[in-house]
């Protein structure tokens, strides 16, 4: 498998894997998400694509492009409760239905990882909906850890 940085002619097929992510968290969370692709969601990747701070990693597998994630670059300064923060980000994740539990998200997480190291990042970040229970343990599995939670209460 190959894990690499996307090119433009693979964004279409990006908008494929985009879509099923959007779908699982519209059925999880629908106070908050949107149903539907809407052309403003579709064509946010080419703005992302054109964002200096910003990189959008795919995975290849039999020639199909199987995986997604957008990185993000964030720097925030410092303010009277905390330090400066300058972390790398990982926006949106996912792996298309037909390829899951076959290693294909260890091994972008593994090429963000090593890529991240390089360019100097001492921490990823990443923020993930509740309902989301696998998406959890993987993520656990990877070795992340949680470090803080938003709560709600509906009234
Ligand atoms: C979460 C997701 C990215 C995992 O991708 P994947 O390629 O299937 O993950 P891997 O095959 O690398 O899994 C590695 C390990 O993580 C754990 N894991 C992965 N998916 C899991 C699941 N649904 N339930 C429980 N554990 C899971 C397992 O320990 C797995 O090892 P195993 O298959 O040997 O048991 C994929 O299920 C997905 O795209 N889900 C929908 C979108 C999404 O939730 N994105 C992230 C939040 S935005």
């Amino acid at each position: 498998m190959a894990v690499r940085f996307a090119e433009e002619k693979d964004l279409a097929r990006v908008n494929e894997l985009r879509r099923q992510v959007n779908e699982l968290h519209v059925e999880g969370k629908p106070d908050v998400f949107k149903p539907g692709f809407c052309p403003e969601l579709r064509d946010y990747v080419y703005t992302v694509f054109a964002d200096e701070n910003k990189k959008i990693v795919v995975a290849e597998r039999e020639g199909t492009l199987c995986g997604f994630a957008v990185l993000n670059h964030i720097r925030k300064p410092e303010n009277p409760f905390m330090f400066e923060r300058d972390f790398l980000d990982i926006d949106e994740f996912g792996v298309d239905e037909s390829f899951r539990r076959r290693g294909v998200a260890s091994e972008m997480i593994a090429f963000i990882r090593d890529w991240a190291k390089k360019q100097g990042y001492h921490r990823l970040e990443l923020n993930m909906w509740e309902f989301n229970a696998g998406a959890l343990q993987f993520y656990e599995a990877a070795g992340f850890s949680t470090f803080r939670r938003y709560m709600e209460m509906f009234l």
